[in-house]
């Protein structure tokens, strides 16, 4: 296995199938258990990494650089190249191919995403696009590993909220892949892409996994083990902060819904940063603007002992690194 990923790019887990994702998550264990022990590594020595932002990050900027550091690897933090201003991107992927050995990115376009792997000529890792966040699931997933005491192909999952977006759609997809119950908990309008809907479903059938659409809260979170939702607009989106409160406001997760599950072990995940205070700029004003102090999440359920959401964010990093060190 760890062959067949030398050399591989991340893009979407579309190209991965559920045992390379298997592969991945206790090769993730293993690296988070060597680093709790104090272990440096030398996988990634002599190494360059560039790191390629269009867009804002904590997460996947830090989970990227400590999992290269860790791993002896040296980094280049790229966020105001000349790609698309002065040059074009094949010729930027070209210039970038001959330095690094290896290009994360994290932008708009999914295509640019997919035109650096192709131009490069080196592994190429999607840490977020507008279609998806492939890194995410892998640490969600790996959360919900630890946390649930079932295998996947056991597990019911429900994501609740703009079921359309790159958060939520990695989630369909690996869900897909590993077995899992998916539900997306979403009002009509933001239902998952019909056509990766129906590309999964048949995937799902050979893996015993259900793949449910709905917008009824009492009937997705009966039984679930994970709870899962993300900001009501994502980076790009803001301006659209209005007609997504009236849409998604019925899908926040709070103690009402979390009591539908009828779980007592339910976990509550969310990829963060999440609304769920007035302690942002954008929480302060969506609050002056439109009177609401919660978003997606309450306060409450945020900092409940359900919620995993620290380990999950931990994870990104032994899960980036897992990435990077197979496929380099
Ligand atoms: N979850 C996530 O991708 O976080 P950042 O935007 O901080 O990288
Ligand atoms: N859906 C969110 C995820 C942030 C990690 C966004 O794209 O902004």
């Amino acid at each position: 296995m760890a062959s067949s990923l030398k050399g591989r790019n991340l893009l979407t887990l579309r190209d991965y199938t559920g045992e390379e994702i298997h592969y991945l998550l206790t090769y993730a264990e293993e690296l988070k258990e060597k680093k709790k022990q104090g272990m440096i590594g030398n996988t990634l020595q002599g190494k360059n990494i560039v790191l390629l932002f269009e867009k804002t990050s904590t997460r996947t900027r830090c989970a990227f650089e400590v999992a290269a550091y860790d791993e002896g690897a040296n980094v280049t933090f790229l966020s105001n190249s000349q790609m698309g201003k002065k040059e074009s991107l094949r010729d930027t992927a070209n210039v970038l191919g001959r330095f690094y050995d290896g290009i994360e990115f994290r932008g708009f376009k999914q295509e640019t995403v997919e035109a650096l792997a192709k131009y490069s000529g080196v592994p190429v890792w999607n840490g977020l696009t507008d279609l998806y966040h492939p890194t995410q699931a892998l640490a969600d997933f790996l959360t919900m590993k630890e946390h649930i005491d079932k295998p996947f192909e056991e597990m019911k999952l429900v994501y609740s909220g703009d079921g359309r977006n790159n958060v939520a759609n990695s989630l369909l997809i690996a869900s897909a892949k590993l077995g899992t119950d998916f539900v997306a908990l979403s009002p009509p309008e933001l239902m998952p892409d019909p056509i990766l809907v129906e590309e999964m479903q048949k995937i799902a059938k050979q893996t015993g996994s259900t793949l449910t659409l709905t917008s009824d809260i009492t009937e997705a979170m009966l039984h679930a083990d994970a709870v899962y939702t993300d900001i009501w607009v994502s980076m790009g989106e803001e301006a659209q902060i209005e007609e997504r409160i009236k849409l998604l406001a019925p899908y926040q997760v709070n103690g009402d819904m979390l009591a539908k599950a009828k779980n007592e072990h339910i976990i509550f995940l969310h990829c963060l940063p999440a609304f769920h205070d007035l302690n942002t700029e954008f929480g302060q004003m969506v609050y002056e603007k439109f009177g609401l102090k919660e978003m997606e999440v309450t306060d409450e359920v945020f900092y409940s002992s359900c919620s995993k959401v620290f380990d999950q964010a931990e994870n990104r990093m032994h899960t980036i690194k897992a990435v990077m060190c197979a496929t380099l």
